[in-house]
């Protein structure tokens, strides 16, 4: 039976067709769709919607149906159309008429909004905690490795020297941007839509500020039409931050493989954390990071993806937005398993030194020796051209020493200061 019925059932394929997974993934959606509606019924109660006993009952049933997620038993049954309406059913199966009561002043298109804002904001959070902890651990390795010098390329070629420590620290300092971005969801999900009701309000005397102040939410989306809109701008929004998270780590994902292979052999895992060929017994695949590259490809897609669900749709609710959850929910887990593996990976990274030892790396030192003579006193394009003409008529003998003391630099990589923007940037989500 539906909550919206009205003596007819809908043909089953049609129910099947409209519900499609929603159920399942209406679990996770559970304990903030209790939540919200603990918020709602202290409010009703306040503007004299339902007595005092009424609430008691109605909040101790709530923390029972709480309990119950919580210990994980928690069900939408065959034939009830989502958790909203699980949630009513199980408070009037429990309470009769007071159960009945709940839904004055709010529709099932608040509620889910309502669930949404909350589950978004705590899956930012969490995710925002894989980041940093993955942020910690590549400042960890840049100051290991600092010393310890890499070529660096451009057009993939030779170019001047890197370091481990600028490697590493490189990605830190990527993902404090990326953290803006999911600071920036984070307060995007955190406005209270409860009290658009289908999406234009209500002819009750609701008090939204209430219910802004119960569930913790940093203000509210005033204009119960713009509350609507939040639907798909706000995973949209997630979206984004789930994306440049993942180009971050796809692209250090690319850089694990190349110098994990044999014509680079930058770096190495410790056998058991790499992968075998069914033919070739010698190897030792990047596997890992192969699936965390193609993971963070797709995982780009996410804006895309929502931007193509909810392009041009009439203002109002319309049901193409339940299939936001089917793209947001999973992008979640599958960065954090993304993250999570990444940080377990490098806790085990070895790294090569004397790397630029071999001559085939002498051409990295040019510009060092090129600045030397212009430190020296020769103009630049002098000293340019001196060198130029050493490397053309194979006669360059490199000095090999390296003296970078600006900021940001192999010999100043500034740390300190990166991890001081990271916790400014994760303050705005305390
Ligand atoms: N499962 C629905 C969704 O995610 C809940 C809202 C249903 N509202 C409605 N008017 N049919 O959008």
């Amino acid at each position: 039976m539906k909550l919206w019925s009205k003596g007819f059932e809908p043909d089953k394929m049609i129910e099947e067709f409209t519900v499609g997974n929603d159920r399942e993934l209406d679990l996770k959606l559970a304990r903030y769709d209790v939540m919200g509606s603990m918020a709602h019924i202290r409010m009703l109660e306040s503007i004299g919607l339902l007595s005092g006993d009424e609430l008691k009952s109605l909040l101790e049933a709530l923390e029972d149906i709480a309990a119950i997620i919580e210990r994980g038993e928690f069900t939408i049954e065959p034939g009830i159309e989502d958790v909203h309406s699980q949630v009513e059913f199980m408070l009037t199966q429990r309470l009769g008429d007071t159960g009945k009561k709940i839904h004055s002043g709010r529709s099932r298109n608040d509620q889910v909004l309502v669930d949404l804002k909350l589950f978004i904001r705590d899956e930012l959070k969490t995710t925002s905690q894989s980041i940093k902890h993955l942020f910690d651990r590549l400042q960890l390795l840049s100051e290991k490795h600092k010393d310890a010098l890499m070529p660096g390329y451009t057009h993939l070629q030779i170019a001047m020297p890197s370091s481990f420590g600028l490697w590493f620290g490189a990605y830190a300092e990527a993902l404090v941007d990326d953290m803006q971005m999911i600071a920036a969801a984070y307060s995007i999900a955190n406005q209270n839509p409860l009290g658009s009701a289908a999406g234009y309000g209500s002819s009750f005397p609701l008090n939204r500020t209430m219910t802004t102040e119960l569930l913790g939410f940093e203000t509210m989306h005033y204009n119960v039409v713009a509350a609507q809109m939040s639907r798909g701008k706000t995973e949209r929004a997630a979206g984004m931050a789930i994306a440049a998270v993942a180009s971050t780590l796809g692209r250090f994902a690319m850089d694990v493989c190349m110098w994990m292979c044999q014509n680079f052999a930058f770096i190495s895992f410790p056998d058991e954390l790499t992968t075998g060929s069914s033919i070739m017994p010698h190897k030792k695949n990047p596997d890992v990071f192969e699936i965390m590259r193609g993971k963070c490809n797709r995982l780009q897609s996410i804006p895309n993806e929502i931007a193509l669900l909810t392009a041009n749709l009439p203002l109002g609710y319309n049901r193409d937005l339940q299939l936001l959850k089917d793209i947001i929910f999973p992008a979640f887990s599958e960065l954090r398993s993304c993250l999570d593996m990444c940080d377990f990976m490098l806790s085990h990274i070895k790294v090569k030194e004397n790397i630029l030892d071999d001559p085939k790396y002498d051409y990295l030192f040019t510009v060092e020796d090129v600045n030397r003579l212009a430190l020296g006193g020769m103009p630049f394009r002098e000293a340019y051209r001196t060198v130029g003409m050493q490397v053309q008529n194979g006669e360059y003998v490199p000095t090999r020493s390296v003296s970078h003391t600006h900021e940001g630099s192999i010999g100043n990589l500034c740390n300190a200061q990166i991890a001081a923007k990271m916790e400014t940037v994760m303050d705005k989500m305390s």
